[in-house]
């Protein structure tokens, strides 16, 4: 048999894959995925089941601790969680600190680095599972609040404190949408598609955020500082960010007279560097389940809340075109879990620079979960290899010289 161990004495031999595509980084038994066929499994659970009965703070438990859990369970997590939602007033001279347009996912990643600095118990070394839990707790708890500050922070209104009466959703719902000169009005329709847009969200094994939080986890780092790592992953608009760059590409559309044609023949222009933002994914080579769900979701809530917004004719007849046109079909692209998200998110009342956020809000207990799991696994520190391609052998020479 192969012993693993001699491995390391094989120096020299090195798969090189840039980009990951093809290269395992670890085992992991919380998400299933299934690119070809297009299968999400959180667990276990189809996300379709999770979409449709569970609510993002059971998903987030069964991610974390790998089980949906009884009443008693749900319930002392939500009241753990509702002990840490104030956020330690000295955090809100950050907020004094960012100027107001600054964009929300900078504040973010910032404001989550920061919590290491004012729960140092997080940083000692070897933490038991009942510390590790307590920074689970308040991680969860802190970042809605956060999350609805920084809304307030750009509006320039007062922020709210949390109301513990209400689910964790709600009571994000309520901070970041209650208003001094107006009574919070509890919309079910509302509370129910943030509930299944943050379960979509929740988790999607190894990709680009995830493997960061576990990279930098690796070197020991401490929740705070990993989970702020994969929020700064997450940003990029070809990640998360693609939610931001999707309503901004159609809004474009729209301005330029809503020529769809005209924007499918620029995306599949090699010369120009225009992307279909919200088409394609590294994995899913079928369909992308979770765009489905959001696609039937994005009918229901405009009209269950009486919108009528031009933009979702518009990605509808994109998304018409591009399954038709060989290009996409050939490359199999079809629209992500963003495509009509931002959709959405604008119905509910955010402001496009707060998608990505929202985004990070979701996959907040994915990432912990990961976190978690290659902890218990204790796998070891993190570090590609590399083929060096620069200059060897030269000699310094004098500035004078040069
Ligand atoms: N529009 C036009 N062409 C595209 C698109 C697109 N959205 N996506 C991929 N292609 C083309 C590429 O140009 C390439 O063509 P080629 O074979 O002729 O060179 C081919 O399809 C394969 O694309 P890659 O970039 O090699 O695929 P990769 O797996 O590296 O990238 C990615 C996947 C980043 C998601 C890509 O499809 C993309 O940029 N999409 C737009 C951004 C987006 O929506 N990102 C969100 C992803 S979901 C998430 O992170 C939550």
């Amino acid at each position: 048999a192969l012993d693993i161990s001699k491995l390391r004495d094989l120096t020299g031999y090195i798969t090189l894959d840039i980009g990951y595509k093809n290269t395992g980084a670890t085992k992991s038994a919380i998400t299933f995925l299934d690119g070809e066929q297009g299968i999400l499994k959180y667990r276990g659970y189809p996300i379709e089941q999770l979409a449709e009965k569970s609510s993002f703070i059971e998903v987030a438990y069964l991610l974390i601790y790998g089980q949906l859990p009884t009443t008693e369970q749900l319930n002392s997590f939500q009241s753990e969680i509702n002990r840490h939602t104030l956020v330690h007033e000295d955090m809100k001279k950050f907020f004094d600190g960012f100027p107001s347009k600054s964009h929300p996912m900078g504040q973010l990643s910032s404001l989550i680095g920061a919590l290491a600095a004012f729960n140092p118990e997080s940083l000692e070394p070897g933490l038991s599972p009942e510390i590790v839990d307590l920074e689970i707790h308040k991680l969860i708890a802190k970042m809605s609040t956060i999350v609805s500050w920084i809304y307030k922070k750009s509006l320039g209104h007062p922020v709210n404190y949390p109301k513990n009466k209400f689910d964790y959703v709600t009571n994000f719902m309520y901070m970041t949408f209650s208003h001094p000169t107006e009574e919070y009005e509890v919309n079910p329709v509302v509370i129910s598609a943030m509930n299944k847009l943050l379960i979509l969200h929740a988790d999607h094994e190894q990709n680009c955020s995830t493997s960061t939080v576990r990279i930098v986890g690796s070197s020991d780092a401490n929740l705070y500082a990993s989970i702020s790592a994969g929020i700064s992953a997450l940003w990029g608009p070809l990640h998360g960010g693609a939610n931001q760059a999707v309503i901004e590409m159609l809004e474009k559309i729209k301005a330029d007279g809503g020529d769809t044609d005209k924007w499918i023949n620029k995306a599949k222009d090699k010369n120009d560097p225009f992307r279909l933002m919200g088409f394609g994914h590294r994995v899913y080579k079928n369909f992308d389940p979770r765009a489905k769900i959001i696609k039937k979701a994005c009918d229901d809530i405009l009209e269950n809340l009486g919108v009528n917004d031009e933009v979702l004719d518009i990605a509808k007849r994109l998304e018409e075109v591009a399954l038709k046109d060989p290009y996409f079909v050939e490359r199999k692209l079809y629209p992500n879990v963003d495509f009509y998200s931002g959709i959405i998110y604008r119905a509910l009342g955010f402001p496009t620079d707060m998608f990505t956020v929202l985004f990070a809000l979701g996959r907040l207990p994915g990432w912990i979960a990961q976190w978690k799991e290659m902890k218990e696994n204790k796998e070891p520190i993190g570090r590609p290899r590399q083929i060096y391609t620069g200059a060897t052998d030269r000699n310094y020479t004098d500035i004078q010289g040069r």
